[in-house]
């Protein structure tokens, strides 16, 4: 299968910590992290109406990972709910995911010159099967680079402890399989990953506490997004 959109940004492995390193005038690719009970579709609901709200209605999209394409509703609800009996089983859904969601809505988005909320990524797979899961990091980045998933330009990491994020969900009722996590020691070992990947990848990824309040969460969002977008842009002009 070839697919030229995604040659233009390169592999994951070279990109994994590239930030913002894409054109302006094409659109930003932003996505947001977390464990489960994060807060993350609160969020990046709230950063993209400002996101629309700053640049013009229309110029942002909000999508979201498993599940946002048009073929995403059987593998999410698999993914979910179903029965998936090994974790490379369940690795390879994901990805098959995210290569359809890449192509039907993100990149085309991101051609139109629109901004992209993606709710859950790579680091969602890193997290959640490397060190959720114990599959091997590099294994998982080789797939990845295989598919040429681009890297995206500002990652969200809303950081909250599994005991808030789990009493969150409390109030949601009945856990999903992945959820269930909570139960056993997996959901910590996901946390731990992402506060690694947020070590490893500092010029991609953003932490912001996603246990503080809605608003104030929402304003540090908006802000730390910003100053990845200033710091872009100083950048492009000490180069010209
Ligand atoms: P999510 O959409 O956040 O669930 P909800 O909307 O119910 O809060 O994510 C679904 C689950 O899938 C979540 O537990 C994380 C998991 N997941 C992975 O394990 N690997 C991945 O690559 C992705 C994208 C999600």
């Amino acid at each position: 299968m070839t697919t030229p959109d995604r040659d233009l940004d390169g592999g994951l492995d070279r990109d994994l910590d590239r930030g913002l390193d894409r054109g302006l005038d094409r659109g930003l690719f932003i996505t947001v992290e977390g464990i489960d009970g994060c807060g993350k579709t609160t969020q990046a609901r709230r950063l993209c109406a400002w996101l629309e709200d700053t640049l013009g209605s229309g110029r942002a999209l909000r999508t979201f990972e498993p599940g946002g394409w048009g073929g995403g509703a059987l593998l999410r609800r698999l993914l979910l709910d179903g029965t998936v009996l090994t974790s490379r089983t369940e690795l390879l859904l994901f990805l098959a995911d995210r290569s359809g969601h890449l192509d039907a809505e993100v990149l085309p988005a991101l051609n139109r010159g629109q901004w992209v909320v993606c709710e859950r990524y790579t680091d969602s797979t890193l997290a959640y099967q490397s060190w959720g899961r114990g599959i091997a990091l590099e294994e998982i980045e080789g797939l990845s680079n295989w598919c040429r998933f681009p890297a995206p330009d500002v990652t969200v990491l809303l950081d909250v402890d599994e005991k808030t994020a789990r009493s969150r969900l409390g109030a949601r009722g009945k856990l999903d399989r992945m959820e269930s996590g909570f139960e056993t020691d997996f959901m910590a070992r996901v946390a731990l990953g992402y506060r690694e990947l947020a070590r490893r990848y500092p010029g991609r990824i953003v932490v912001v506490d996603g246990a503080a309040d809605e608003d104030r969460v929402a304003a540090q969002v908006t802000e730390r997004v910003t100053e990845r977008v200033r710091q872009r842009r100083r950048l492009e002009g000490e180069r010209t």
